[in-house]
């Protein structure tokens, strides 16, 4: 198990820039999760590490040693890919082996480990089988146990899941997780998935553009977002950010009145960098409507989302903006009707449309 950190890291593909400067610790032992929207440079990121890509500046440590520059197989760490990669002509007992071999160790040592990752994910009955004789989640699981069997320092993971269907993906989450607290290993985890990024997490960072917007626990980053663009990005549906204007502000309290939507004038508190007249933009999100808020905006309903457990409706839904309203049993909300949103005014974000920075 190592600390990896990640200093003044920079990559550019010719003469694009697609790192740019990565300021990173992630401790021993942690599940550290990178999210962030397509061609980020998640992969990217993962690959420096794995010692797949050279950096074009800073440096890579893990443990006490500095790893940029030195050989993949010499860095301790081992990738699970979203494709599996396994060799074909190879059985599940030989493909978890083939890294190990290839680096020259006693062939017992390697068939005792192979068991020994079997037993953890459940392939003892498959060993002797090809790929092309197993499911997607007995492959990915493969995969997994090719890595396990390197004993690594770092696991790296992007997408593992992704190829899996949803109740193969629920199972294999929990699997890793599990595997995680076994092993107390460092992992490092690409995802899409924010139930994945928001469960499996001890830290999660998210990229924008080759930078970190923001590094902290899934609670954090969800409850105490710095910036728009986090407080969009994690939590679904995504939270409803909303143009405002500052009425007043006084004693800690700004009260802004929304100027897309109909509402009255509402004081969000705890607000210490707010000026009257200033513009700004307000956060709520979905799940935060309740029937007992003191605030309320007046809303069209075009669509309703019913998901058995919980439902969703949409005001504007024809914009690339619309309201997203999470509503409750008992709501009397009908699409193609007139609604009346209520949510507590504790809840919401303000934010600096400008800068994209929080507003305290
Ligand atoms: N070998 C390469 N040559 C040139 N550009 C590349 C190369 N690999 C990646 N890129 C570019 O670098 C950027 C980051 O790519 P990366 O694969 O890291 O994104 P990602 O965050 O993993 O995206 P996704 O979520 O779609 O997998 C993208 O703009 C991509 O086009
Ligand atoms: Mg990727």
């Amino acid at each position: 198990m190592a600390d990896v950190e990640l200093k003044k890291l920079k990559k550019s593909f010719g003469s694009v820039d697609v790192i740019h400067g990565v300021d990173l610790s992630i401790k021993s032992g942690e599940f550290c999760v990178f999210v962030g929207p397509s061609g980020c440079g998640k992969s990217t990121l993962l690959r420096l590490i794995a010692g797949l890509e050279d950096s074009s500046a800073g440096q890579i440590f893990i443990g006490e040693n500095n790893v940029t520059g030195i050989e993949p197989a010499d860095r301790g760490v081992a990738m699970v890919f979203q494709s599996y990669a396994l060799y074909p002509h190879m059985s599940v007992k030989e493909n978890m082996g083939f890294g190990l071999r290839m680096t020259g160790t006693d062939a017992r040592v390697v068939s005792e480990r192979v068991e020994k990752a079997a037993q953890i994910l459940h392939l003892e009955q498959l060993l002797e089988r090809k790929p092309k004789q197993l499911s997607g989640g007995q492959r990915q699981r493969v995969a997994i146990g090719r890595a396990i069997v390197r004993e690594p320092k770092v696991f790296l993971f992007d997408e593992p899941l992704s190829n899996l269907d949803a109740e193969l993906r629920v199972r294999m989450r929990l699997e890793i997780a599990k595997l995680h607290s076994d092993l107390k290993a460092t992992m490092i985890y690409v995802t899409h998935d924010q139930v994945e990024a928001m469960t499996l997490a001890d830290k999660i960072v998210v990229l924008r553009a080759g930078r970190i917007e923001q590094v902290g626990a899934p609670l954090e980053l969800y409850g105490n977002p710095d910036n728009m663009f986090v407080a969009g990005f994690i939590g679904s549906p995504k939270m409803n950010l909303m143009n405002a204007k500052v009425v007043s502000h006084e004693n800690g309290a700004a009260t802004v009145q929304l100027t897309g939507f109909e509402s009255a004038p509402f004081a969000v508190t705890d607000i210490t960098a707010a000026t009257a007249g200033q513009e700004v933009v307000v956060g709520i999100r979905p799940e935060h409507f309740s029937a007992d808020g003191s605030a309320h905006i007046n809303a069209h309903i075009d669509v309703i989302e019913y998901l058995g457990g919980v439902s969703y409706a949409y005001a504007g839904a024809s914009t690339d903006d619309p309201l997203i309203v999470g509503l409750h049993e008992g709501d009397n909300a009908r699409p193609g009707q007139a609604y009346t949103a209520h949510f507590d005014p504790q809840r919401a974000f303000l934010f600096d449309p400008k800068t994209g920075l929080r507003i305290r």
